[in-house]
């Protein structure tokens, strides 16, 4: 029977954290502010919106909605991200991802200034994350990095693999994993026999989009298995594992849903709250 890795409680103890500095940097009369871009008026994008405003609202953080019609321009866009960018009240900006189809997610990336890129997701971020360096990391991978220390799992000298190459999970996953001292393997849709490669783990994080495909043939018994994916089927949201079948032998696993998905937003709440401590004038916060 596997340790279940509680992605609600850890994610309530890193907003309360957040809401504890909330009220530090209130003494300085500082308020973190979040600007959420969300371009058209894709259902699942808005409800994550939402989400991560009722997250503002229990920490604390200022939220301002900018809600921009399907049509909007990239000059548009750019605009909206310039002005944000130079007011001094707004502490991290995310435009919400899939942008519409004529915009370019790449120019309005690495248009946000890199001291309000709460998401991570700027080439001087990921920059800073491969040579090391302090600053943001993306949310859901640092989420993952976070659960594991709640629950004193150490990636020193473990065998780690990651299962996806995305630029928001799997990349910067694999990334901070090194930083914690795994050995990190990165498989993706052209590994050769993945199965014998995860068998191999001591730790596997499942970020590829397919449900349940992590079987137990997968897993080497004992091992720590965190779940990235969200998938909608018919018997509702499920994960890239299948629980059932993976809970007896891991020795820890994080359940989908109450996993990662609930960490992703509250590391937003923890970077925005860090973007607003380093923009507070020296001596303060
Ligand atoms: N769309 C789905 N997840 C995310 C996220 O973490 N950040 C942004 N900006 N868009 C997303």
């Amino acid at each position: 029977m596997a340790t279940i890795i509680d992605g609600v409680k850890v994610a309530a103890e890193v907003r309360g954290r957040a809401a504890e500095e909330v009220r530090e940097l209130a003494a300085h009369g500082v308020t973190p502010c979040l600007a959420v871009v969300l371009v058209g008026d894709d259902p699942a994008s808005a409800s994550y919106v939402r989400m991560k405003e009722r997250d503002c609202a229990e920490v604390g953080i200022e939220s301002r909605d900018h809600r921009l019609p399907a049509t909007t321009s990239q000059q548009e866009l750019d605009d909206l991200i310039d002005a944000l960018n130079a007011d001094p009240a707004v502490h991290g900006i995310l435009v919400q991802m899939p942008l519409p189809e004529h915009l370019d997610p790449e120019s309005v990336i690495e248009r946000i200034d890199p001291a309000k890129d709460v998401d991570g997701f700027h080439p001087e971020s990921l920059g800073h994350l491969v040579r090391g360096l302090p600053g943001f990391r993306a949310c859901t991978p640092a989420g993952v990095m976070e659960m594991l220390r709640a629950y004193d799992i150490d990636p020193s000298g473990m065998r780690a693999v990651v299962i996806g190459r995305s630029t928001i999970v799997g990349k910067p996953m694999a990334l901070l994993l090194l930083e914690a001292n795994a050995t990190v393997t990165l498989c993706h849709s052209r590994t050769k026999d993945l199965e014998a490669v995860c068998r191999e783990a001591d730790l596997v994080v499942a970020a590829i989009g397919r449900p349940k495909m992590v079987d137990a043939s997968y897993i080497k018994p004992g091992a720590v298995v965190i779940d990235v994916g969200i998938n909608r089927t018919d018997e509702g949201v499920v994960g890239d594992v299948d629980f059932a079948a993976v809970e007896p032998i891991a020795s820890a696993i994080t359940p989908v849903p109450g996993g990662v998905g609930p960490m992703t937003r509250a590391m937003l709440m923890a970077n925005t709250v860090a973007a607003a401590h380093s923009a507070a004038p020296r001596g303060q916060g």
